[in-house]
């Protein structure tokens, strides 16, 4: 699941269709009352989050039995493309070969993402991969040994290694004993309760509130290891399977990582992903909310006029937009910085959380080649010990899960320096689909003149805490030391200088490479107290008594949170909503896209208020 890119070559956007959505919906009542104002709301940030507020809105606004304001949504993006964090690039720089380079799974208990595929009619996981030749799966990796092994089981739905395939095997069992099975019982339960926020809970203001309606504050508020402990989980198994997917999913080990998105990363039956590119599901949702889209567009500026009762969006050319109310769907950088990742906002909000951001390093790559045995500490001279390297190696710490603070980052990853390698796809550039080599396989960031691309490829992606160097690659693949590319094998630091970069191994040793550096998802440590999405706050001091009684107890009266509940009010509510909030409670595509839901809820649920104080008033009148 879950991951990014900004430089983005690929995926042409085809954005058609920036339809004015009130023109062809504001209703006519009578000839003599003039047409409403459309409520005009901007959405910043075309990922997740505001690709699924724009949605929603228009779904709602659709099927109110009110008479609304007609809506117009218009969403800034300050990149050239739709999906924020869901990107593909293209292997080889070939059509045929799009790759995600961050977000790349979803679940069928993501209601959003799988009703939105559905509806949309988009193509999941139809492609077919072929066999590397390995007899596993998935492989642990503690930086010594192989801790597990997952054999092949000729899964052809083209998700291996991801760990929902571990459940049907008894071999859990014999070797980890009942906590596969407590496991299980503590995450259907976590599952459960966090489903609550689709139904009776939603739409909610105060994520702090509901989650400690649907009992979810002690998940959040415990480590991963304390909570698998406390439920009867062996450390051998939190260690060698929870951990390792840990890893993989949020590049965290579990002592400094809180409980519910333990859960997460374990959650993957199910696991699907949209044919070229999970960022389709965003470009669809705003296509059909008929929201104007703007590309290439920061906003720097976020201000609110008294007067004109407007709030006006800043861009970097000096232009200005006038809203009735924003959304802002990206996060909020607290550091300060840059205009784009902290927009000035005035008036100043009461102050969020402050969110620190994984910084992950993804390297794609192609090569003809495969990893040494010899670097796992297999017999380099069994000429099968090839096929006993899984396609998919997650890593772990060999040590206890909680031996010493072990920072972040580089500081974090142990032994095996990388947290994963995965063989995604073997590659016949010169068959693949078509009869002929396209003559687009040319403008690689490696040059593709001397490729033979009659030759097979194997397609890699490692997550990593920072960029790889040459001298890892040649130590992973047992490439011989040349010594025009590398004049210190074993100086690790050396990755970090571009002279011993990856693209200084030849065409013949990786035939293409992508590179990137993101902010992938915020790093999550138990936490109780999560950001309010109406950015002025939710009247929480206001409401103390209340709240203190809603606290750890499944009161029924929070039910009704949505319609019901009374929030303290101040003169800038609704004028400014925050979703990213969301991502320190869960960091994945679905609940970025239910915090957009959600924001979408609370502010038809208020233009419908509006509307029935306006059905009372013409009453009277
Ligand atoms: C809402 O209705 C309009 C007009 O029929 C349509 O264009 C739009 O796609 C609908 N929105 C959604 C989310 O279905
Ligand atoms: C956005 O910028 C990119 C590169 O900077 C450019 O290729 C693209 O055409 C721009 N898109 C729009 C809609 O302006
Ligand atoms: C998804 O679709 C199912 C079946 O139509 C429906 O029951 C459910 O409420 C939908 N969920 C969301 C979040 O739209
Ligand atoms: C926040 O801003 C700081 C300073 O500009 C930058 O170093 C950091 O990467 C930013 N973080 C995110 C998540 O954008
Ligand atoms: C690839 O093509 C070249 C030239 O067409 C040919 O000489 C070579 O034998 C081919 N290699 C393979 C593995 O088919």
């Amino acid at each position: 699941m879950r991951l990014h890119i900004h430089t983005f070559l690929t995926c042409l956007l085809t954005l058609l269709n920036h339809t004015n959505a009130q023109q062809s919906q504001s209703p006519l009542t009578s000839p003599k009352v003039p047409s409403p104002q459309p409520y005009r709301i901007a959405i910043i940030g075309a990922g997740a989050a505001g690709s699924s507020a724009a949605y929603h809105l228009s779904q709602y606004a659709n099927t109110t039995q009110h008479d609304l304001r007609p809506l117009d949504i218009t969403i800034f993006e300050s990149t050239s493309h739709i999906g924020g964090r869901a990107t593909t690039v293209n292997a080889l720089s070939d059509p045929r070969y799009p790759v995600e380079l961050g977000a790349s799974i979803f679940v069928n208990i993501n209601q959003i993402l799988f009703n939105a595929t559905r509806d949309f009619n988009l193509p999941s996981n139809d492609r077919i991969y072929e066999n590397t030749g390995s007899s596993y799966d998935i492989g642990i990796w503690d930086g010594q040994t192989f801790v597990f092994t997952l054999p092949n089981r000729d899964d052809t739905s083209g998700l291996k290694g991801t760990l929902g395939s571990y459940w049907d095997i008894a071999k859990l069992l014999w070797k980890y004993g009942l906590s596969p099975i407590r496991l299980r019982n503590l995450q259907q339960t976590t599952i459960s309760k966090f489903l609550r926020l689709y139904s009776d809970i939603f739409p909610f203001k105060d994520l702090t509130r509901a989650a400690s309606a649907v009992d979810l504050l002690d998940t959040t508020g415990q480590s991963g290891t304390q909570i698998l402990s406390a439920n009867g989980i062996s450390e051998k198994f939190s260690r060698e399977i929870i951990q390792a997917s840990s890893r993989v999913n949020y590049a965290q080990n579990l002592h400094d990582f809180h409980g519910l998105e333990t859960m997460v990363c374990m959650s993957t039956e199910g696991a699907m992903s949209i044919s070229g590119g999970n960022w389709q599901i965003f470009d669809r949702m705003i296509r059909s909310s008929g929201a104007k889209l703007n590309l290439n567009t920061t906003i720097a500026w976020i201000q609110h006029n008294e007067m004109l009762d407007m709030t006006i969006l800043h861009d970097q050319n000096h232009g200005s937009y006038y809203f009735d109310t924003v959304i802002l769907a990206a996060p909020y950088n607290t550091s300060t910085g840059s205009s784009y990742s902290k927009p000035f906002i005035s008036p100043e909000p009461p102050p969020i959380q402050k969110v620190d951001y994984v910084s992950l390093h993804v390297t794609l790559f192609t090569s003809p080649h495969r990893p040494s045995p010899s670097f796992f500490n297999l017999d380099s001279t069994d000429p099968q010990s090839i096929n006993s390297i899984p396609d998919t190696i997650l890593t772990t710490l060999p040590g206890p899960l909680d031996p010493f603070p072990l920072g972040r980052g580089e500081s974090a990853v142990g032994p095996s320096t990388f947290w994963s390698l995965s063989t995604l796809r073997v590659l016949h550039p010169s068959t693949d689909g078509f009869e002929s080599i396209p003559s687009t396989v040319s403008s690689g960031h490696i040059p593709l003149e001397n490729l033979e691309l009659n030759t097979t490829q194997y397609l890699y992606k490692i997550f990593s805490p920072a960029p790889l160097s040459a001298s890892f690659m040649r130590e992973l693949f047992g490439w011989e030391e040349d010594d025009t590319f590398s004049e210190h094998g074993e100086d690790r630091e050396g990755g970090r200088k571009s002279e011993d970069g990856i693209s200084t191994l030849p065409n013949d040793l990786i035939s293409w490479s992508y590179e990137k550096t993101w902010n992938s998802y915020p790093y999550l440590p138990p936490t109780r107290e999560f950001d309010c999405f109406d950015m002025y706050g939710c009247g929480r001091e206001d409401d103390e008594e209340n709240s203190e009684q809603s606290r750890g107890q499944d009161s029924k009266n929070e039910q009704s949170r949505g319609q019901g509940y009374e929030y303290a009010q101040n003169d800038m509510s609704g004028r400014l909503w925050y979703t990213s909030g969301m991502e320190r409670f869960i960091s994945t595509m679905e609940t970025s896209a239910l915090a957009g839901r959600n924001v979408a809820r609370l502010i038809v649920d208020g233009l419908e208020r509006d509307a029935r104080a306006k059905e009372m008033t013409g009453m009277e009148g």
